[in-house]
């Protein structure tokens, strides 16, 4: 059975709520995901001056994962992030950018926005550049108006994973 990971930040828990809803859809697929929901060290509260600048000047943060992440165990790793000031989020830009060399695999991403704008695109833009294999990407504005699009994201995960059965 193909396994994939679904690493997110979320702040206030529309990132989560699409992570939990892609790993539903994956599990009807007969694909299993495991989420890991990252934690900054230091918290950003309601602390917006901190989480703008921070993003706009491409700062690392430090984070926390839980025990037992190990991306060679995934066949395929999804990567999600709230956008920030046009951005991905500091604790997700400092997760891949620590993983560019360990994190071989294929990946898909997601963004969570309250504008409908091209940042997954960006995003996947961004990744590309550093070397990663990205396979998908989607902008979720709302996971209900969404649907039908992340049902897509989740087909074209599906049939990415299906194409590299040995
Ligand atoms: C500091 C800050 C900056 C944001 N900047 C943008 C932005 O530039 N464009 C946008 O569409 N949404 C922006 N948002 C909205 C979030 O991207 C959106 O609410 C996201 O879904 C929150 O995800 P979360 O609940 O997982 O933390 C911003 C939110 C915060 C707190």
């Amino acid at each position: 059975m193909k396994k994939v990971a679904i690493v997110y930040y979320s702040r206030t828990g529309r990132t989560k709520e699409t992570a939990h809803l892609i790993k539903e859809l994956l599990r009807g697929l007969e694909i299993q995901a495991d989420v890991y929901g990252l934690r900054c060290v230091k918290e950003y509260g309601g602390n917006y001056i901190r989480m703008v600048i921070d993003t706009l000047l491409g700062r690392t943060t430090d984070y926390k994962i839980q025990d037992g992440f190990k991306p060679s165990s995934y066949d395929l790793i999804i990567v999600g992030t709230p956008i920030w000031a046009g951005s991905i989020s500091p604790p997700i830009r400092t997760f891949i950018m620590d993983n560019v060399s360990s994190m071989k695999n294929p990946i898909a991403c997601f963004v969570t926005s309250k504008r409908r704008k091209n940042y997954s695109i960006k995003f996947r833009n961004f990744l590309t550049s550093l070397g990663y294999n990205v396979i998908a990407d989607i902008t979720v504005v709302d996971s209900k108006v969404d649907s039908e699009n992340i049902v897509k994201f989740v087909k074209e995960i599906a049939k990415s994973l299906n194409s590299t059965t040995k």
